[in-house]
């Protein structure tokens, strides 16, 4: 099984940014450790990031034909991006919407998430490990399916 792990705008920021709340980790020290896990669950694991909206809109379309899967972090899209919300629900593939942080429990904003409810699931709160728990959760489904 192959998947694309998708990382939103500022996510390229990992390890300078608010490491309070986000980690000391750089994104690709955390996609490392994402590559690293897949391999051992036997999923082929590519990952991207992006600050474009459209980018990302491209990479979902694109899973559709080139991967069985999708991990996707939309960052602050995930709050704002009709677009984002319409590739997924096109995406022939499923996708698991992840966060580092728990959006509930910050600022008001966060708490709407436009893509939630067109997600396989959602995997928030647990730092770079969410990354892990939607592997796993992949990996699972690719036994079954
Ligand atoms: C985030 C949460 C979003 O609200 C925020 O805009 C991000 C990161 C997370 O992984 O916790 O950039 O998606």
């Amino acid at each position: 099984m192959k998947l694309f792990v998708i990382n939103g705008p500022n996510l390229n920021m990992l390890g300078k940014r608010e490491p309070e709340l986000y980690g000391s980790r750089t994104l690709t020290e955390i996609e490392d450790e994402i590559t690293k896990l897949g391999d051992d669950l036997g999923l082929e694991v590519k990952c991207f990031q992006s600050n474009f909206e459209g980018e990302i809109v491209t990479l979902i379309q694109s899973a559709g034909n080139d991967v069985d899967g999708v991990i996707l972090n939309a960052a602050a899209y995930t709050h704002t991006s009709v677009a984002i919300r319409d590739a997924v629900l096109c995406c022939a593939v499923p996708v698991v919407e992840v966060h580092l942080t728990n959006p509930h429990g910050r600022e008001l904003f966060r708490r709407r998430s436009l893509l939630s409810d067109v997600c396989r699931g959602v995997i928030a709160g647990f730092g770079r490990h969410s990354y892990c728990l939607a592997l796993l959760w992949f990996a699972n489904y690719s036994r079954n399916s």
